[in-house]
């Protein structure tokens, strides 16, 4: 297994995790909508990638991104093209004539070139036209015999959020309140499945929204961290692509040292540890497991935590960013925190009304849980409490 470091993966790259594989087909065959909710870099994109080419029973799947939508319209507009432009659509030969004119109109309107045999392309045309009417019609009418369309939408939040903060929350409502029409058609309900996720939060903006009740058709399938033995298991077949020799003892070390065992922080650990290697050129112990990870905060790294800091400061109003900064580097210093000193903090920075709020938020996006203890925060990941010591407090 190569070791891919910050894009989805895909094909012989992606470590099998056929436990939550099992639980999204199970879900998807018991008829539901699907979120897959997991803070970023846990792998929903590469979960959603291996859907893909490898398909479940009885189900087709598209998939898109939306992360730089911040239109209704323009949002319908890119499904509608993905799925004219999807294997599914080409196999069709017999269609009705609502969705012939259907899917020629959106063709009309959407710059795209596709062949497809009931449909007789007329010219372009600027007229105006509805892209989420026209799209629901298509799926209204789609005939896929005992097939189900699977709709997959990668960084549906963000378009929500994009939505928020460029035209307003009464358009984001709008937004969500047509998604869920759409959802309840009764003409789509078991023929087109959607599949949503996202590197933010859904629940926290839709509570912004004070619309939870836009979004309780979802069900929400948590990505967890890998267990123990698969994340020894994904080490051990990315270093041995790479033909380094490791003790089983400092594997175990190396798990215990990151601590949330998610794919991503596997690989970080795993590039230092091939570096030492080969440096060294000496089989990998537990004195060169510390070296390795004294590297992992190389400033090359960065890139992938810095993250974290500037959402937090583009999301956040000024005072409950303060409040924020603070509260984490205080987990930092002390491992953890307990409920009653974030309720003084945040009389501290005058935020006693939103605190809560952006607790949850730093929950959701995988900065703190308090999964241990109800009453304690901590941080998710060793590494990114270990960056965050050294480079922001
Ligand atoms: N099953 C897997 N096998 C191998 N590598 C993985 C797997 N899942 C995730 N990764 C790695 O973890 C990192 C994050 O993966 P991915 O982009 O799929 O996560 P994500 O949850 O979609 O992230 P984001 O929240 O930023 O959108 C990437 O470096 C990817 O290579
Ligand atoms: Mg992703």
């Amino acid at each position: 297994m190569r070791n891919i470091i910050g894009t989805a993966v895909s094909g012989e790259d992606f470590f099998q995790r056929p436990n939550v594989i099992k639980r999204i087909a199970r879900s998807l065959e018991d008829g539901n909508h699907v979120y897959l909710s997991a803070p970023r870099r846990v792998g929903k994109t590469s979960i959603m990638n291996y859907l893909r080419e490898n398909g479940l029973k009885n189900r087709v799947f598209v998939y898109e991104i939306t992360e730089s939508i911040g239109d209704t319209e323009d949002f319908y507009k890119i499904l509608a093209k993905k799925i004219i432009e999807s294997q599914a659509f080409r196999g069709l030969d017999k269609v009705s004539e609502r969705f012939r004119k259907a899917t020629e109109k959106l063709i009309q309107h959407i710059n795209i070139s596709v062949d497809l045999p009931f449909v007789k392309i007329a010219t372009q045309n600027t007229d105006k036209i509805s892209f989420h009417s026209e799209f629901e019609k298509i799926l209204e009418e789609l005939e896929l015999n005992n097939l189900h369309l699977v709709i997959m939408i990668d960084e549906f939040p963000k378009t929500l959020e994009n939505i928020m903060n460029r035209k307003g929350k009464p358009e984001a409502l709008q937004f969500l309140q047509i998604f869920r029409d759409l959802v309840h058609n009764p003409k789509i309900k078991g023929k087109v499945q959607f599949l949503l996720t996202g590197s933010i939060g859904l629940p926290p903006i839709v509570k912004k929204l004070d619309a939870l009740h836009l979004i309780t058709m979802l069900n929400v399938i948590e990505v967890p961290p890998l267990n123990t033995e698969e994340a020894g298991k994904m080490l051990q077949q990315i270093l041995d692509n790479y033909q380094v020799q490791i003790q089983p003892d400092a594997i175990k070390t190396i798990l215990e040292e990151i601590d949330w065992l998610i794919p991503f922080h596997i690989q970080l650990a795993a590039q230092e540890i091939i570096d030492v290697y080969e440096y060294e050129n000496q089989i990998i112990d537990n004195q060169l497991v510390k070296r390795a990870f004294a590297q992992i905060l190389h400033h090359r790294n960065n890139v992938y935590f810095e993250i974290y800091l500037e959402r937090l400061k583009k999301n956040l109003e000024t005072p409950d960013y303060k409040f924020a900064n603070e509260l984490l580097d205080k987990i930092a210093n002390k491992d953890s925190i307990d409920k009653a000193e974030t309720h003084d903090l945040a009389v501290k920075h005058s935020v006693t009304d939103t605190y809560k709020a952006t607790l949850e938020s730093l929950v959701y996006d995988g900065y703190i849980n308090n999964h241990d203890d109800v009453n304690r925060y901590r941080f998710n990941s060793s590494i990114f409490k270990l960056w965050w010591k050294k480079y922001v407090c």
